[in-house]
């Protein structure tokens, strides 16, 4: 249950990679835009999804958000107050209240501690005695995202990939925080484990309220988890809304492209889709196009694209846009191959409209019994 009780409030965020030359006096010669200047708010117990292609600079604004790469400039605020401010030490305390689950439960972990200790390390770092002492207290947390207490001294390499993902979750929720940032957790797993995950993520945040930024580039998995859902491009949130107007309605030329490339179970409906083509890669981040990030690309855009930065505009409950002409109806049955505008054609299968595409995909909390269920292959351990 989302509470109105707002935790993270992310003003004007800018990270920026300094692109140096010369090897002693090292000259700045440029830098890689990566995060340019996002906002975003979360609260109790809500899950945000942040989606868009490889590149666009996802991971880095999770990492900067908690401070594990310096901000550039921009505030972050989380429980009240401004963590951008503080000193290294400072951060030390915020730590046990703010954690990360990384994509990749194998180089996540280190090989040569057991999982014990890497599951108990918060302790030793935050300098927290538990009641009944570290080794219980790893045991229980073990036993909770559903490993098995016996296996403290094993190591990491000792354990399937879905197994290493419950021990980063683990080592993330030992001091039981209340904002994680979730970078890709589920996108190095096999579908039938991905589901798992997914669910213990989900009764962890019913039963310690914890807010979560779920990065993903998978939109059907977002749609799974987020209550809440935002679209980046080039290092700027595009479109931001609650999960079921961003999947119903979404207005930016991006997000219906996006939405266009989710594959829909059901066959009948997927051999009448049509994708929205993007022309081109996403341009570099060194020379950001002028005007909105995505006029390189935008089958729609117009002169005033490749020279005013749309700003985001609120179209109606809390739905946000940025862009000059905002898609306002379903695209019907165009294939739209961008980036020209006017080279809309009309192909002789018809594309259903988003809501018959979407109520396909599987929404809401993946159902199943009560407690942690395993697949084949992933008993507990
Ligand atoms: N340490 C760094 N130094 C220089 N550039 C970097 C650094 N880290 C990331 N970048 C650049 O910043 C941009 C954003 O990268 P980021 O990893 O945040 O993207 P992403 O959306 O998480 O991509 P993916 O989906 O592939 O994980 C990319 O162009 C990347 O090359
Ligand atoms: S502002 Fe113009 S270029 Fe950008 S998404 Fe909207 S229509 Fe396309
Ligand atoms: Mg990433």
């Amino acid at each position: 249950m989302v509470s109105d009780q707002e935790i993270l409030k992310v003003t004007d965020l800018y990270k920026k990679f300094p692109i140096t030359k010369g090897a002693l006096l090292k000259k700045e010669v440029g830098s890689v835009n990566a995060v340019n200047g996002i906002n975003l708010t979360l609260n109790e117990s809500e899950t945000l999804g942040l989606v868009g292609e490889s590149g666009c600079g996802k991971s880095t604004a999770g990492r900067a958000i908690l401070r594990l790469l310096e901000p550039t400039s921009g505030k972050v605020e989380f429980e009240g107050t401004d963590i951008t401010t503080l000193s290294r030490g400072e951060m030390v305390p915020m730590r046990s209240r703010m954690q990360m689950i990384f994509q990749d439960p194998f180089s996540s972990l280190n090989p040569r501690h057991t999982v014990g200790s890497i599951i108990g390390a918060p302790y030793e770092v935050q300098g927290i005695k538990p009641a009944g002492g570290v080794k219980n207290a790893v045991r229980e947390t073990m036993e909770r995202v559903g490993l098995n207490p016996e296996h403290f001294n094993r190591y990491p390499n000792e354990f399937s990939g879905g197994q290493r993902q419950r021990i980063g979750i683990a080592r993330a929720v030992t001091l039981r925080p209340k904002f994680i940032v979730c970078d890709e957790p589920v996108s190095a797993l096999d579908v039938s484990i991905q589901a798992q995950v997914i669910n213990l993520l989900q009764d962890l945040q019913d039963e310690f309220g914890i807010a979560y930024l779920f990065v993903a580039h998978d939109l059907s998995v977002v749609r799974q988890i987020s209550d809440r859902v935002a679209v980046m491009y080039l290092g700027h949130i595009v479109e931001q809304a609650s999960r079921d107007d961003l999947y119903t309605h979404p207005y930016h030329p991006y997000t219906h492209a996006l939405l266009s490339a989710v594959p829909v179970p059901d066959p009948k409906v997927e051999a009448q889709r049509e994708r929205i083509v993007l022309r081109g890669d996403l341009p570099s981040p060194i020379n950001l196009p002028s005007g909105c990030v995505f006029s390189t690309r935008c089958w729609q855009a117009q002169d005033k694209c490749h020279t005013d930065v749309p700003e985001l505009q609120d179209m109606g409950n809390g739905h946000k846009v940025a862009c000059h002409f905002p898609i306002m109806e379903f695209l019907g049955n165009s294939l739209i191959i961008g980036p020209d505008s006017g080279m809309t054609e009309q192909p002789d299968r018809v594309v259903p409209p988003p809501s018959e595409v979407l109520q396909s995909l599987q929404g809401g909390r993946a159902t199943r019994p009560k407690g942690i269920d395993y697949a084949e292959g992933e008993e507990p351990i």
